[in-house]
């Protein structure tokens, strides 16, 4: 198959869709590689590594013109809409539920389009969505702390506190991946730790591998208004899969929360999980609302390109070779996770709840297959 590579074009984003060393896992096996000059530099990948592998370095209009199956990291902007093709692969996360425009104009191209973050495992989880929200998590608990800092507009506040000084307060809503890994770094920093979840097998999970260096206290509108209301930092990482972020925390609530806290709603790429929210980028990430900073940034890993590439590529490449190497309709077909993968194909949306976010019709991905 002929896999493209696009230079990520999104402000601030850094990442690359795949490493000179997963170029060459595909090159070994048959495929031809075609990589847009300059893609890897954010991520301190020269084109010369590339071409060492065997991939061939093109413009960018060669390389979208010529793939059989493009690989990026951030969904297609305006000026990428057009290059898409019927027939052609697109696989990148997506995030549709967020934007009705770009679900509207993959289902005008044609192309089978599928998302990172809605593949699956066999077990449910999203192993695509799991290495970026690691990294997310334990951003967030850093910006946190930095924007807690007088200077940066908050309230002025070590998180960590000192001997004799009480530590802040972090409340992180949604105890999944993002969760988890915001909560290691804010008790590694020595903030008092606060997770509210609803899921009472997570909590189970979450009991066993913090037991007492977190309170674990069920998620509700009651608590989330009670917790929020003396929390330094809260961490929203709420995510109910493929669908829009529930809005958990309203405006009234936050004029309940400390002056100078810090909200940061990673969960914004589905929308954001507080009424307030809205998406900001590395360049100008926060805003401030009754007092309180809001850290939306939408891609947050990118921030971090040279971790956050490689992790993605060790989760991505073995899907990405088992659809060049089978055809997408095979290899769907030998793994059953993959399918939740495809949003859009053949200027249908086959996933539920895309079609549900945007009042659009569904179409079952086998109904279109058959
Ligand atoms: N901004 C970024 O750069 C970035 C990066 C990675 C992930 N994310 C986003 O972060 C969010 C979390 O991702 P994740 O991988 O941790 O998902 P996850 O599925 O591992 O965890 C989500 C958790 O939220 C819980 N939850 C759902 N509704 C809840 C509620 N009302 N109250 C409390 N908990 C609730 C679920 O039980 C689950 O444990 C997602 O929206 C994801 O898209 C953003």
């Amino acid at each position: 198959m002929k896999i493209g590579v696009v230079k990520e074009i999104k402000a601030d984003e850094y990442r690359v869709a795949l490493t000179p060393a997963g170029a060459r896992e595909l090159v070994q096996r048959g495929h031809e590689v075609l990589v847009e000059t300059g893609a890897g530099q954010g991520s301190a990948f020269a084109d010369a590594q590339y071409a060492a592998v065997g991939a061939k370095l093109h413009g960018v209009e060669d390389v979208w013109a010529a793939a059989e199956m493009v690989l990026k990291v951030k969904e297609p902007l305006p000026e990428e809409y057009l290059r898409l093709r019927s027939g052609q692969i697109l696989f990148t996360y997506l995030h549709l539920a967020a934007s009705k425009e770009l679900t509207l104009a993959l289902v005008e191209s044609g192309a089978a389009c599928v998302a990172y973050e809605t593949v699956e495992t066999s077990s449910g989880a999203l192993p695509l969505l799991a290495p970026m929200s690691e990294i997310a998590g334990r951003l967030a608990a850093q910006a946190g702390a930095y924007f807690l800092e007088k200077p940066q507009g908050g309230r002025g506040l070590l998180l960590g506190g000192v001997a004799g000084v009480a530590p802040g307060r972090v409340v992180v809503i949604g105890g999944g991946i993002v969760g988890y890994n915001a909560a290691v770094i804010a008790i590694g920093l020595g903030a008092n730790v606060t997770i509210l979840e609803r899921s009472i097998d997570r909590m189970r999970y979450l009991d066993e591998i913090l037991s007492g260096r977190v309170s674990l206290v069920m998620s509700s509108t009651l608590q989330i208004e009670e917790s929020i209301s003396e929390a330094d930092v809260v961490i929203g990482a709420v995510l109910i899969p493929g669908a829009k972020a529930p809005k958990l925390i309203t405006r009234p609530m936050l004029g309940e929360m400390k002056d100078g806290a810090v909200l940061c709603d990673v969960a914004i790429d589905q929308g954001g999980m507080a009424e307030t929210s809205k998406p900001t980028t590395h360049t100008d990430p926060v805003y401030v609302v009754d007092g309180v900073t809001h850290y939306c940034v939408a891609n947050m890993p990118g921030a971090v390109p040279v971790t956050s590439t490689k992790a993605l590529t060790n989760a991505t490449l073995p899907y990405v070779e088992a659809i060049a190497g089978k055809g997408l309709m095979e290899a769907v077909a030998r793994d059953p996770g993959l399918a939740p993968g495809v949003n859009v194909l053949d200027g249908k949306i086959t996933y539920e709840a895309v079609a549900e976010a945007h009042d659009l019709p569904y179409t079952p991905l086998y109904g279109v297959l058959a």
